[in-house]
């Protein structure tokens, strides 16, 4: 089957969980992308939502929808988030950030009671850290921020190589928070809380990737169907 057609059933079983008066959290990505068309049909039809945006071209997308949407200034909490990710394991968590949105996913993510995640089932890993994992970073001392990183990665167990992510015109990419994000090429992370854990401590790294402990709840669409892994 179609992964756009996986993604956009994945998107609708998650739209399952949304009911009327709700706020949500709105992802980042083409899964997500998929949610928030799903859910401006719902919106045009009568549903009432209001809905967070987790990037800017989702704040646009979710215009074109027609969704309601506020800030985390003007509503002090979030009923449901329902984001993509770039990898899943078997504790449900994630890395995101691949579509350079992570800061606000995970602002997000975090001001919410519950985060679907859904995915196409090729997201689920056996371990975490064969997709490049994003760091966004401030551009000062860039030098001393790549130092610290390695040695996180060495005290974490793992190792691997640090690209800048290249944007347009030979520039390097730039986050809606005006940062940039270096990508991490670890093939796997053995722990993935304890690394998370060592990347927050560097004052350069503004947030990072690794979604720990966050997702309540993991939708899959596949060949053979929908599959739901809940937390326990
Ligand atoms: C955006 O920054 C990311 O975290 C996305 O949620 C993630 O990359 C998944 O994107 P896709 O649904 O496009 O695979």
């Amino acid at each position: 089957m179609d992964k756009e057609e996986l993604k956009r059933r994945a998107a609708a079983q998650a739209l399952e969980h949304v009911r009327d008066g709700m706020k949500l959290g709105l992802g980042t990505g083409s899964t997500a992308k998929h949610f928030v068309e799903l859910l401006g049909e719902r919106v045009r039809a009568g549903l009432n939502v209001v809905g967070v945006p987790t990037s800017e071209a989702t704040r646009a997308d979710a215009e074109r929808c027609g969704i309601r949407l506020t800030t985390l200034d003007e509503i002090d909490h979030l009923d449901l988030t329902v984001d993509g990710a770039d990898e899943v394991d078997g504790h449900l968590d994630l890395i995101k950030g691949g579509g350079g949105a992570l800061l606000r996913e995970k602002i997000v993510a975090a001001a919410s009671d519950r985060m679907i995640v859904i995915a196409d089932e090729s997201k689920l890993v056996g371990a975490l850290g064969r997709f490049p994992l994003p760091i966004e970073v401030i551009p000062f001392g860039l030098g001393a921020t790549r130092r610290a990183l390695q040695n996180a990665f060495t005290a974490a167990g793992c190792d691997g190589e640090l690209k800048l992510r290249p944007g347009k015109d030979g520039h390097a990419f730039v986050t809606d928070g005006g940062h940039w994000i270096l990508d991490a090429q670890l093939g796997r992370i053995p722990d993935a809380p304890r690394l998370a854990q060592l990347l927050s401590m560097i004052p350069g790294v503004v947030e990072h990737g690794l979604f720990v402990g966050m997702a309540s709840t993991v939708v899959l669409a596949g060949a053979d169907g929908i599959r739901t892994i809940e937390r326990a």
